[in-house]
């Protein structure tokens, strides 16, 4: 991937982060577990959580990614973390090396949930954590005002197109009990919305978005919706949530 591309999925990482930051938060602090702890990001990307999550929790991260772009990327930007190319479907661990293994925004994009997850449990220490820290459903999108509504079903086609699951967040909880896990939690994240807008972010969002769909929208109308969101929230009447679900559950002690 291209340095330029690398940037701007980046920064689009760093907003989403900041969407999901109080996940991290409660459910970091509910564990107890820190100091120098050993947890895998299977999906980093960019690095952006494992590096949070190093810096803020005092973990010894490793990142894990099949794009090793992205890798490379994560390794120059994050020198606290360690980050390695591989394949969540056959994690290059011994069993038991995590204290923690978390993903975040990762199984909706891969096809085989069940196969990733049964290895974060296997390289996860008895009594340690797994944590899907952010997977959203797209069935359950609100939009206001009411035109907007279409972009929704257009954004399920375009991800069912792109080969990811739009809704893999509801089925997040019933992926945890089926991988064997004890003392499962999972929840949504809620939403909140200010009056002021940030137009770099919304053009960044808007860009993606834009492009996500050339294939299923005509060009006039997708300029039509832009036209749309800009004003609503410039006016504060802009409502978007995709429910975001998030999971943790502890490897059993046998
Ligand atoms: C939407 S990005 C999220 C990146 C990062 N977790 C974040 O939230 O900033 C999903 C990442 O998962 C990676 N990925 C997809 N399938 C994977 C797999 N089977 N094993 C490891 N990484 C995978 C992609 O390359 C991509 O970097």
């Amino acid at each position: 991937m291209q340095q330029e591309t690398l940037e701007r999925l980046h920064s689009r990482y760093l907003v989403q982060a900041t969407w999901t930051a109080s996940i991290r938060e409660q459910l970091f602090d509910s564990i107890q577990i820190q100091g120098k702890h050993k947890l895998l990001e299977v999906g980093s990307g960019t690095g952006v959580v494992s590096a949070e999550i190093s810096q803020r929790f005092s973990f010894a991260s490793i990142g894990i990614d099949t794009d090793c772009s992205a890798v490379a990327f994560a390794r120059n930007n994050d020198p606290t973390s360690l980050y390695l190319a591989g394949d969540g479907d056959n994690l290059p661990f011994q069993p038991a090396a995590f204290d923690v293994v978390v993903c975040h925004f990762l199984l909706l994009w891969v096809e085989n949930p069940e196969q990733i997850l049964d290895e974060m449990v296997r390289v996860t220490k008895p009594g340690g954590w797994v944590m899907a820290l952010a997977e959203p459903d797209y069935g359950g999108r609100i939009d206001f005002p009411l035109e907007l509504e279409p972009i929704g079903q257009a954004q399920i086609q375009a991800l069912i197109n792109q080969g990811a699951n739009p809704y893999l967040g509801r089925t997040l909880s019933a992926l945890f009990h089926s991988a064997q896990l004890t003392e499962i939690r999972s929840g949504l994240l809620g939403g909140e919305w200010q009056g002021s807008i940030n137009k770099d972010q919304l053009e960044s969002e808007w860009e993606t978005l834009a492009q996500d769909l050339s294939d299923l929208l005509p060009a006039d109308e997708i300029e039509r919706f832009r036209r749309i969101d800009h004003e609503a929230w410039e006016m504060g009447t802009r409502v978007l949530f995709v429910p975001t679900f998030y999971a943790a559950g502890r490897v059993p002690f046998i």
